[in-house]
């Protein structure tokens, strides 16, 4: 790495650890092309196997060419071939599928899962640092363990040859709609038994700490019976959730950090220009 890749990295840790919001200069938006250059240096300091590992996660190489088949073994690819997109956001996608061999920790009943895979680390967002991938999922184990959201049985990091990391999980699949999609067709008697156990699944999250930090009608699942009955209402999506007592303290330099590397890299830019690391 040059001296001025080094500099930009050394001062992207400091601003992430820097009150935020940044103060920014907006001239420089004027400038995309060397903003562009920083954002592209900072994505390369994508967190390595080693990282991971100290925070306790397993990791495995895959391909980029396809990072959904590339992270599990070879025989998982006919499994996976037949998988179903259940869903797709910013980062990553959902998938219903029959359990990939290399998968360990389901009980011998279960058909389906839903596996999770999600880019991390090249967005930079606070939530996606390892420690805090860490503590998402030790929050989600201790909801699973209560029976409040669906299981997680496997987790793991799987880095492809660029380096870019995705975090991959293989979680319990409920097989329900979305809140927002049933709501507008749901009669009266039923939305009141879905309110009922909706409400006590986040009054005992509530008790036990646990924020979800993303509660709404589309991280929200009613089981049906199949007379159309409801029968459960799982809370799912809890990528976010954390100890309330940690979102206290964190929470004004949190949201500011949840803003992502943009702001960041102008920055950077601003500072290496008073620095005179660039001339312009
Ligand atoms: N365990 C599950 N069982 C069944 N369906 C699921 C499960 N997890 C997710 N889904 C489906 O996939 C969709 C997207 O999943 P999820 O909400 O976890 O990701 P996302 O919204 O893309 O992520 P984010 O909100 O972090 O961008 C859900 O709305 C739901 O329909
Ligand atoms: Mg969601």
């Amino acid at each position: 790495m040059g001296l001025l890749q080094k500099r930009i990295v050394e001062l992207y840790n400091e601003f992430l650890e820097s009150p935020w919001p940044i103060p920014e200069d907006p001239s420089l938006r004027k400038l995309p092309s060397l903003h562009d250059a920083i954002i592209s240096t900072i994505q390369q300091t994508k967190f390595s196997e080693k990282e991971w590992k100290k925070y306790g996660f397993r990791v495995v190489r895959g391909n980029s060419a396809d990072v959904f088949k590339g992270c599990f073994c070879k025989e998982a690819a006919s499994t996976l071939k037949k998988a179903i997109e259940l869903g797709s956001g910013a980062f990553g996608t959902v998938h219903k599928s029959r359990i990939p061999s290399c998968v360990k920790g389901i009980p011998k009943e279960v058909e389906w899962v839903a596996i999770k895979m999600e880019q991390v680390g090249a967005y930079f967002y606070e939530s996606q640092l390892p420690e805090n991938l860490r503590t998402h999922l030790t929050v989600i184990q201790e909801a699973v363990q209560a029976g409040l959201t669906p299981v997680l049985y496997d987790t793991f990091i799987c880095i492809d040859e660029t380096d870019a990391s995705t975090i991959v999980k293989v979680m319990e699949y409920v097989d329900g709609v979305r809140l927002g999609d049933w709501l507008p067709s749901a009669s009266k008697t039923n939305i009141s038994k879905a309110k009922q156990i909706l409400t006590s699944k986040v009054e005992a999250l509530g008790k036990m700490g646990i924020l979800h930090n993303d509660l709404h009608n589309q991280n929200i699942m009613v089981v049906l019976t199949p007379k159309g009955a409801v029968k459960d209402v799982a809370i799912i999506d809890s990528d976010l959730a954390s100890y309330a007592q940690n979102t206290e303290v964190k929470r004004v330099s949190g949201i500011f950090r949840n803003s992502g590397n943009y702001q960041i890299a102008y920055a950077i830019l601003q500072k290496l220009i008073q620095e005179k690391s660039i001339v312009l």
